[in-house]
């Protein structure tokens, strides 16, 4: 079986540790009998430097002709990079806002969950990780603010500038049901985050979300108030399963949720649209201060892949013993700089994709 694959290495750490996904990609092809066929494409300031724009239209191409894409990260230093001289289209990040329009990428998940091995590097006090946590946030992705008209204009000579939030039904219904679904397999619970005592589209989230539950009475629907939410997430993270949220709320509740886990090298992240592709990418950026020095942390991407196996080809086995791989490097205390503690060994970003790709 070949799965056709366009990788984004991206910027900063992007290339170091989509090179350490490929390796294990390939490893578990081996054992499981698949061959990854993956095909590179400039994205971010990668390709701004070539082409002068953060995405060309040959590359949407190929990612759209392709079966799923794996990507690195992307952007720069937002202060020294000269990307962020360039108008605010042209940057590195609107290419990754294109990718996303373009492919109708609405439902991004992204998991947050404690690490029983890395419990330790949990920001939060002991006696709230001891109860631990594995929460799924569903942001969706191609609405609201982000691709709201907006505007900067001077009117009688002051400088006013507008985005717009709007969200329509069918916008909320499609996130809504992927939420419900992938609370389906876990534990049945969905916190749907909005700020539905000031916003419209909020009541306008809500009234659709208590729709949508009506279909799914098996799991338990709850409603809380972004601000209560962002709260809630260092108080009692365990009370969550699946939080799901428009595009702004979940941007921000993301970085929170995988900042509390204390290892935000590991988390994965999966863009899907309503059939079986998706864009695959950790949840962390592009950390430019340490890039091309072999020290990332290249887990997270490997984790993406292995959410790339199940979710677009339906490889359960072999995502999971990528995953198995992943949680035995870190129980014989592999350590990449990012999560090093006392007694572990510290690995570089290449050592650890293949002390992973061995372990498979
Ligand atoms: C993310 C990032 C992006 C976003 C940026 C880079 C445009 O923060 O994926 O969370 O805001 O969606
Ligand atoms: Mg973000």
């Amino acid at each position: 079986m070949n799965l056709n694959i366009t990788c984004i290495p991206g910027d900063g750490i992007g290339p170091e540790i989509v090179a350490e996904a490929k390796k294990v990609l390939n490893r578990a092809g081996e054992k499981y009998g698949f061959y990854p066929d993956f095909t590179d494409i400039l994205m971010g300031g990668a390709s701004i430097d070539v082409h002068g724009v953060p995405l060309t239209e040959e590359a949407v191409a190929v990612a759209k002709a392709a079966d799923a894409v794996l990507m690195g990260s992307i952007g720069g230093d937002t202060t020294t990079s000269p990307w962020y001289k360039l108008p605010p289209q042209n940057r590195p990040e609107a290419g990754l806002l294109k990718i996303r329009k373009e492919l109708n990428l609405f439902a991004n998940l992204r998991p947050a969950l404690l690490y029983k091995e890395l419990a330790a590097a949990c920001p939060l006090k002991e006696e709230i990780s001891a109860a631990g946590f594995d929460i799924m946030i569903m942001r969706e992705l191609t609405g609201g603010l982000y691709f709201g008209e907006r505007s900067t204009v001077v009117e009688g000579g002051i400088r006013k500038a507008t985005d717009t939030l709007t969200y329509d039904e069918n916008e909320i219904r499609r996130i809504a049901i992927k939420g419900f679904e992938i609370a389906l397999k876990r534990k049945r619970k969905v916190t749907s985050v909005d700020k539905a005592n000031v916003l419209d589209s909020s009541r306008l989230w809500r009234k659709v979300v208590e729709e949508v539950a009506e279909h799914y009475p098996e799991v338990t629907l709850e409603h809380m108030l972004v601000d209560n939410c962002a709260m809630q997430l260092v108080k009692n993270p365990a009370q969550f399963d699946v939080i799901l949220t428009e595009n702004m709320f979940g941007d921000i509740l993301s970085d929170e949720a995988s900042m509390v886990t204390g290892s935000i090298g590991m988390l994965a992240s999966a863009s899907l649209n309503d059939t079986k592709f998706g864009l695959y990418e950790p949840s962390h950026g592009s950390a430019p201060d340490i890039a091309g020095k072999n020290i990332a942390n290249p887990i997270a991407t490997i984790l993406s892949a292995a959410m790339m196996l199940r979710f677009s080809f339906d490889l359960d086995e072999a995502a999971g013993a990528m995953e198995a791989a992943v949680k035995q490097i870190l129980a014989e205390g592999y350590r990449t700089g990012d999560i090093m503690s006392d007694g572990c060994k510290q690995v570089s970003c290449s050592e650890m994709g293949s002390l992973i790709a061995e372990r498979i």
